[in-house]
C-alpha cells in the first residue's frame, strides 16, 4: 500500500490531494480571488496567498481522505514549470514535510501531470495514447507510450489556447479569467455567424496570435472585417454596442475557431501515428465545446476518447498525486537539494 500526499502551487490555485494505490481519496483546491481585480495573475500576490493557504489546504486534504500525516508514504509536489515564487512555497513546504517525517520526496512536472490526469478515473486510456494538453500557459500534443515515456510532438509557437480564450475575452471586456465566460456565452450563440482565420503552421504546431489580432480588427470594424484598415469603422461606443448586441454569437464563433485549430492538428497527429486512443487535458479541456467536439470526432473516426472530470482539468493536486504514484512505483525520488524551476524541459 502506498499513500501519496501531493501539493500543487504552480500558479493561482493552492491544492493538496491524497492518493492510495493510485486511487484519489481527496483533492482540495483553494482558488485565489484576489487576481480578478487586476485582470490577470499577480505573481507576488499568488506567492503570498499560497503561504496563507498551504497549511490549511494540506490539513483539509488529509482530513477528507481520513488519513493521518504519519500514514503518508511519500510527498509529491509540483517542481516546474510555473511562477517561481508560487512553486517555491509548495516545494519548500513539501521538502520540509519530507524531512520532518523522514519520507521520500517526489518532484513532478506540471505538464506531465496534466496528461496523466487521464489515468485517475476509469475507463483509463490504453498506451500508446495521444493527449492534447491545453492550459493557460501551454498547448501541446503529447505522445504517451507509458506513464514514464511522454514525448511532446507539437506545441504552440506563440500564445497558448487558454491565453487565446483569455485575451479574446479581454478584448470583449470580460473579466479574467475569460475562458469560462466565453464558454458560457457561446452556449447561447451561433458559431457559424462570424468567420475568423485559421493559421497555416507546419506539422503539429499551433499558433494563436493571429487570431487575437483578427479579433481586435473585427471589433474595430464592428464585425464587418477581420482586416486592418487605416480608418476603422467603429468608434469606441459603436464597438461596445456591437459587442453588447452580439456577444453570444461572437463568443461561439471565436470558440469554434480555437477548437478547430486544436482539433485539426490532433486529427493530423492521430492519422500520421495511427493512434486511436485520444485524450485531452489542462484547463481548456473544461471547455464544453471542446469536450463535445472531441466526442463527436471520436464517433466519426473510430477513436477511443478520454476526457478528465472537470476537477482534474484545471490545476489540481490529484494529477500531481497520480503522477507521484507512478514515480513512487519506480522509486523515482528526489533528494532535498531539488529546487523549483520556472521553466523546465521534459526529460
Ligand atoms: O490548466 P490551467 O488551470 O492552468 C494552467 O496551468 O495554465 O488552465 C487555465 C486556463 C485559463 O486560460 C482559463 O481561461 C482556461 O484554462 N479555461 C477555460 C475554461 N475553463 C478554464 N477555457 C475555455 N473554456 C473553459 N470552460
Ligand atoms: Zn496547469
Amino acid at each position: 500500500m502506498a499513500i501519496i500526499l501531493a501539493i500543487e502551487s504552480s500558479c493561482d490555485e493552492t491544492s493538496a490531494a491524497v492518493c492510495r494505490d493510485g486511487n484519489i481519496l481527496s483533492n482540495y483546491i483553494a482558488n485565489q480571488q484576489i487576481h480578478e481585480q487586476y485582470g490577470g495573475v499577480v505573481p507576488e500576490l499568488a506567492s503570498r496567498a499560497h503561504m496563507q493557504n498551504i497549511v490549511p489546504v494540506v490539513d483539509v486534504a488529509l482530513r477528507d481522505a481520513g488519513c493521518a500525516i504519519q500514514e503518508v508514504d511519500a510527498i509529491a509536489f509540483t517542481q516546474s514549470p510555473g511562477l517561481i515564487g508560487a512553486l517555491l512555497v509548495g516545494s519548500q513546504f513539501a521538502k520540509s514535510l519530507a524531512q520532518a517525517l523522514n519520507k521520500p520526496l517526489i518532484a513532478v512536472h506540471h505538464m506531465q501531470a496534466h496528461v496523466l490526469a487521464n489515468l485517475i478515473d476509469d475507463p483509463k486510456p490504453a498506451f500508446p495514447f495521444l493527449c492534447l494538453t491545453v492550459s493557460g500557459g501551454h498547448t501541446q500534443i503529447v505522445l504517451c507510450e507509458s506513464p514514464y515515456s511522454l514525448k511532446v510532438i507539437g506545441e504552440t509557437i506563440d500564445d497558448a489556447a487558454g491565453e487565446a480564450f483569455d485575451k479574446s475575452a479581454k478584448l470583449l471586456g470580460l473579466p479574467y479569467p475569460g475562458g469560462p465566460l466565453i464558454d458560457k456565452n457561446a452556449q447561447q450563440g451561433n458559431a457559424e455567424r462570424f468567420k475568423f482565420p485559421e493559421p497555416q503552421v507546419p506539422g503539429y504546431n499551433f499558433s494563436f496570435s493571429g487570431l487575437k489580432t483578427a479579433i481586435l480588427y473585427f471589433l474595430q470594424n464592428a464585425g464587418t472585417s477581420t482586416i486592418y484598415k487605416d480608418e476603422f469603422m467603429a468608434t469606441e461606443h459603436e464597438k461596445q454596442v456591437f459587442i453588447d448586441q452580439n456577444l453570444p454569437d461572437i463568443c461561439a464563433s471565436i470558440q469554434q475557431r480555437i477548437i478547430s485549430i486544436l482539433l485539426n492538428k490532433l486529427k493530423k497527429a492521430a492519422d500520421d501515428t495511427g493512434i486511436k486512443n485520444i485524450c485531452i487535458a489542462g484547463g481548456v479541456s473544461a471547455n464544453s465545446g471542446l469536450r463535445k467536439a472531441i466526442k463527436q470526432m471520436g464517433e466519426q473516426f473510430g477513436w477511443n476518447t478520454f476526457v478528465p472530470a472537470f476537477q482534474y482539468c484545471t490545476d489540481n493536486a490529484a494529477m500531481i498525486a497520480i503522477t507521484g504514484y507512478y514515480k513512487y512505483l519506480k522509486g523515482e525520488f528526489a533528494d532535498l537539494s531539488v529546487t523549483a524551476s520556472a521553466r523546465a524541459e521534459w526529460e
